[in-house]
């Protein structure tokens, strides 16, 4: 796909993956429709984005667990951008400790945001996208979507459940033009860890990450997977070898999540 004048809506532009998401597609000169509940923060994104070469940009503020919200906030870009080429189904949250000590509303925005958030965004693109026999849909999973992680449950049945979604809508869309897409991140410096657990090891970068994004977007033949080559065998077994691969390793960043643990050096 050619990105440059492309459409490109990004949920959960705010911060994160999703924000230097957005700033890598500006940098190809897409236009963008961006959402995320802060919209100070959006709006500060879209100044950036705007600066990078984004010839125009809109934001919404969106709770993307709320269906109208989501179907609001994609009806908006389409009224703002006449169509979406690339759906980027990023916005999600995470929770970290013993299942059964989770609270019921923690469950309940864990299921809203990342799972539900993503079927009604897709629902509400997809007639478009139909329509005119294009479209990339990519949705922002895990390596805990193919590896579950202890004392986070819900978040990796939700990021499971991302792939189960996304490769059946993928045989679903066969032959129609508009592919779907997962990118699986590893662990990636962002606020994410802010409300959880500071992970342990190497993080990748939000911009490692998001140049993934883009270049998923590029070509949409395949998954996208972030996560150290040495370990990208474990993987691909179980997602029948469509992957691509970050390449490299992930660096240690300097951190302030990872400042005095030794691994900010
Ligand atoms: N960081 C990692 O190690 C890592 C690894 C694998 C996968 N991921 C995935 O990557 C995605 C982005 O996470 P991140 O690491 O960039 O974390 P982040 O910096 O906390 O960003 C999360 C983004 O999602 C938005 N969001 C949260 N709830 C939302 C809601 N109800 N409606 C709309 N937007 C919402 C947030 O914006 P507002 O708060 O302004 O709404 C924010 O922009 C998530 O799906 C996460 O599961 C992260």
């Amino acid at each position: 796909m050619r990105l440059k004048n492309s459409v490109v809506v990004v949920t959960g532009a705010s911060s994160g993956i999703g924000k230097a998401t957005a700033l890598a597609f500006a940098k190809k000169k897409a236009r963008l429709a961006l959402g995320a509940r802060r919209l100070d923060r959006l709006n500060a994104v879209a100044k950036i984005c705007l600066a990078q070469g984004a010839p125009d940009v809109s934001v919404r503020r969106l709770d993307v667990g709320q269906s109208a919200d989501a179907r609001a906030f994609v009806a908006a870009a389409l009224r703002d951008h006449d169509r979406i080429d690339v759906l980027v189904n990023n916005a999600g949250v995470g929770w970290m400790g013993r299942l059964h000590e989770m609270p019921d509303d923690k469950v309940e925005e864990l299921v809203a945001t990342n799972l539900k958030g993503v079927i009604t965004t897709t629902q509400a693109v997809l007639p478009g996208m139909l329509a005119r026999r294009s479209g990339v849909i990519i949705n922002v999973s895990s390596v805990v979507g193919f590896r579950a992680s202890p004392y986070s449950a819900v978040y990796s049945a939700t990021k499971h459940a991302i792939v189960g979604l996304s490769h059946a809508l993928r045989g679903e869309l066969s032959g129609t033009g508009v592919k779907v897409c997962v990118v699986y991140p590893g662990v990636t410096d962002t606020e994410f860890f802010d409300s959880t657990e500071v992970p342990v090891g190497p993080m990748y970068s939000a911009s490692w990450v998001a140049n993934l994004i883009v270049r998923t977007a590029q070509f949409p033949r395949r998954d996208a997977m972030v996560m150290p080559l040495r370990f990208a065998h474990l993987a691909e077994p179980l997602l029948g070898g469509l992957m691509d691969h970050g390449l490299g390793e992930a660096r240690r960043l300097k951190s302030p999540h990872l400042s005095g643990t030794g691994l900010d050096k």
